[in-house]
């Protein structure tokens, strides 16, 4: 039996190491495939080496570009490659372009996709990451999906219930297996006061950072927000649309704004951990702040993560400002407010995913269904 996992950008890199670890616990024959769509040291090589993670076998390097030309590049490179090492299984993670190329040149070659964090929905068609997953899913054979509520996704849209694993998400296997080791090799926290409230800030949505006033928005909320230390390690594509905008300059004068470079996995989750709230409009920073009981205000009017908000961990405040600095108070000045949003149950699993993952991959290879016959 041989897999091949394909990668490209920090959260798949992330969310996909519990598997690789799980794959190499069971000494699988497999291959690592990374599309090059995240290049920079800090949004990629950093998280193989804070994961342990072996170097990839085969890197497309298909980084930056148009949706058409990155994907087209990818779709080109990864066929290319699964043509010269014949997987049994190709396993594609989440709802980047990595996913949609991966899915798309195993299936035509006749190669079972296994899709892990299958079925999330935002029903929200303009968002480039819904077109992937909806692609990916129409491409795959398994789908390992995190919650109840994504099988149903999934169920809905035809799927087969027999190729529909709920299994949790990947991401609590990586928070809880390395939070010990970032309280261990991160001295992130030394950087700032004990009596701050800490805030871990991350922006990079499309949406929001290509949309000049809901930019603007945000940032102003986040210069209005001075009660909090705000830490903000600033995403390469928004950083570019901040200097454009002027606004980068503004953040970097404020006195309770930290920006920083993307910071590694284990400085970053030992911040997300110690954080009195988040403040994000990334997808996994949702689930990890619930993982972590941290108040998360989402930076979107929808989420294809409602099972956060349904448990009461996750509000979402678009890129409203006024919104977003009323909750942010409304957390420091009501306690019990603040206090129901840490007692929000997770969602995402026991950190057991990825043997699930593996359990029932090699389960079906043994039955003789991991094949494209109908
Ligand atoms: C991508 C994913 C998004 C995911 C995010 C995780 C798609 C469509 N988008 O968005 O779903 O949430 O990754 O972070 O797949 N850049 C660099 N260095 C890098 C990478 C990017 O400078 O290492 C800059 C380039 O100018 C690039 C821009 O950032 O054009 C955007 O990168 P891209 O990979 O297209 O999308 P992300 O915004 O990173
Ligand atoms: N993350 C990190 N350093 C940072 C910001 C985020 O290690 O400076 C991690 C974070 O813990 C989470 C993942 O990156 O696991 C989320 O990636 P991102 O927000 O880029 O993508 P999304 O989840 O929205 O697809």
């Amino acid at each position: 039996m041989k897999i091949a996992v394909v990668l490209g950008t920090r959260p798949e890199i992330i969310k996909m190491a519990p598997v690789i670890d799980e794959i190499e616990r069971r000494n699988l024959d497999f291959t690592l495939i990374h599309t090059g769509q995240h290049y920079d040291h800090e949004m990629s090589d950093q998280f193989f080496i804070d994961l342990e993670l072996p170097s990839p076998d085969h890197n497309i390097g298909a980084g930056s570009g148009s949706h058409g030309a990155m994907t087209a590049e990818m779709l080109r490179g990864i066929e290319d490659v699964l043509m010269r090492e014949e997987p049994d299984i190709v396993m594609v993670q989440g709802d980047t372009n990595a996913v949609l190329a991966g899915a798309l040149a195993a299936v035509k070659l006749h190669i079972p996709v296994g899709h892990v964090e299958a079925g999330l929905r935002s029903f929200d068609r303009t968002m480039p990451e819904e077109i992937n997953r909806m692609v990916a899913d129409a491409c795959s054979k398994l789908y390992y999906v995190p919650t109840e509520e994504s099988a149903i996704n999934l169920l809905m849209e035809g799927a087969d219930p027999e190729a529909v694993f709920v299994t949790g998400n990947t991401v609590v296997d990586a928070c809880l297996r390395n939070i010990e080791i970032a309280s261990k090799k991160s001295d992130i926290l030394s950087e700032f006061q004990g009596d701050e409230k800490l805030v871990a800030l991350t922006l990079h949505r499309a949406e929001n950072v290509d949309n000049p006033e809901r930019l603007r928005s945000i940032v102003e909320a986040i210069l209005e927000l001075e009660e909090f230390r705000i830490v903000f390690p600033v995403h390469p594509r928004t950083r570019k649309n901040l200097e454009k905008s002027g606004l980068y300059t503004r953040l970097l004068e404020a006195e309770h704004v930290t920006l920083k470079k993307p910071m590694g996995y284990l400085d970053f989750l030992l911040l997300l951990s110690n954080s009195f709230m988040v403040l994000t409009d990334s997808g996994g920073l949702q689930e990890e702040a619930i993982t972590f009981n941290v108040p998360c205000l989402t930076l979107r009017y929808n989420t294809e993560r409602p099972e956060t908000v349904e448990a009461g961990g996750n509000i979402l405040v678009g890129a409203d400002k006024n919104r977003i600095t009323t909750t942010a108070r409304r957390l420091l000045e009501d306690p019990d407010f603040r206090e129901g949003m840490m007692r929000a149950e997770n969602p995402y699993g026991d950190g057991h995913a990825s043997e699930r993952i593996l359990d029932e991959t090699l389960r079906l290879h043994r039955e003789g269904r991991l094949t494209m016959k109908p």
